[in-house]
């Protein structure tokens, strides 16, 4: 393949099947978003973000990108701004994995890590400093605010998602019509883009149920699901989850969500580098440990979906082997 295009953004990326971890009855899916330049479906947002506030003249040569991010972003973003002659500057929560932060230098991210002060691991505090940091020099930074911006969700939706739509139906003569997808939510812009997609992708897959899966400690499953929070703390920053649903999320989108303790979605990555061969970040654990919940549910709550669900690989595990829980899950 030759490309005269920059090559950050999303590649067409593949989708496996999981015969051997997925649970009985059920065929699984996982899109290999890890494959993307910088390893995480944060390339397909990141780019988009990055392109459009170029286009309109916020962010120009010189400049650096300021953004919260719990470190897939930001490499994906300075890949992206590079090409545009920007860099890029993160803020990022005390405890963050250290080869995830060697990954961001390598790829040329300055990077502030928040005091307590500054929001710590609070993402929505970190924004507020990132949009301070744009008010203060305008000429300097721009941030994109991933949270909020629309070419996030946008960018699933006509990348990672159609290409979901257009996968499933090639394989769709063999494998059938899906009937599940789950995912983590940090943004909300890959669920959201995605579920746009699948649900407008024709009448074979108007019908799949939408799952969110949720850290313990995070806000968001509960209120997916409606019910009180009475507040609680992440166990680790690796992406996902947060106390109020996130401005990019379309919860119209979610049919329910589950909530997994970290210790199970290690547990899932481990299996899944056991039995696949794969070693993927630990929020594709989280989506895994989740779909197994779903399989056990009764058969009135699975109604007769056709026990077939879509995952994605969002990142790849290399980079959390210095966080020793991950290591010795995957060992
Ligand atoms: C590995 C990984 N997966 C999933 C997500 C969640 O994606 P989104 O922000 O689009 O909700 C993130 C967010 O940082 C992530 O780093």
């Amino acid at each position: 393949m030759y490309t005269n295009s920059h090559p950050a953004g999303g590649v067409e990326t593949p989708l496996v099947e999981l015969k051997n971890w997925a649970p009985n009855g059920w065929r699984v899916l996982l899109k290999l978003e890890c494959l993307n330049l910088t390893g995480s479906n944060k390339d397909r947002s990141g780019r988009a973000m990055v392109d459009a506030a170029v286009r309109d003249g916020r962010l120009r040569p010189g400049m650096s990108v300021v953004e919260a991010s719990s470190g897939n972003a930001s490499c994906a973003i300075a890949a992206a701004a590079a090409a545009h002659g920007c860099s890029m500057t993160a803020l990022i929560p005390p405890g963050m994995a250290r080869d995830k932060v060697e990954r961001q230098r390598g790829y040329g991210v300055d990077i502030r890590v928040t005091t307590d002060d500054q929001g710590g691991s609070d993402p929505d505090f970190r924004r507020g400093v990132a949009r301070r940091w744009e008010l203060e020099e305008p000429g300097r930074f721009h941030t994109l605010d991933q949270f909020t911006n629309p070419a996030n969700p946008l960018a699933h939706e006509q990348g990672t998602g159609r290409e979901c739509v257009q996968q499933m139906r090639l394989i769709r003569p063999s494998i059938g019509e899906l009937g599940w997808f789950v995912m983590g939510v940090g943004t909300g812009g890959t669920i959201t883009g995605i579920a746009r997609a699948l649900k407008d992708g024709g009448s074979a897959t108007d019908a799949v149920r939408t799952i969110a899966a949720d850290p313990v400690g995070s806000g968001v499953a509960p209120r997916l699901r409606g019910e009180a929070w009475a507040g609680g703390k992440l166990e680790a920053p690796d992406g996902i989850g947060s106390a109020k649903l996130p401005e990019n999320l379309d919860a119209s989108l979610v049919d329910d969500a589950v909530t997994v303790a970290r210790a199970r979605a290690l547990e899932q990555i481990g299996r899944l580098r056991k039995l696949e061969g794969l070693l993927v970040g630990p929020c594709t654990g989280y989506a895994l440990a989740a779909l197994l919940d779903i399989a056990n549910w009764p058969d009135d709550k699975l109604g007769d979906q056709p026990r077939t669900a879509l995952l994605l690989a969002s990142d790849r595990g290399e980079p959390y082997l210095c966080d020793p829980a991950v290591a010795e899950a995957v060992a």
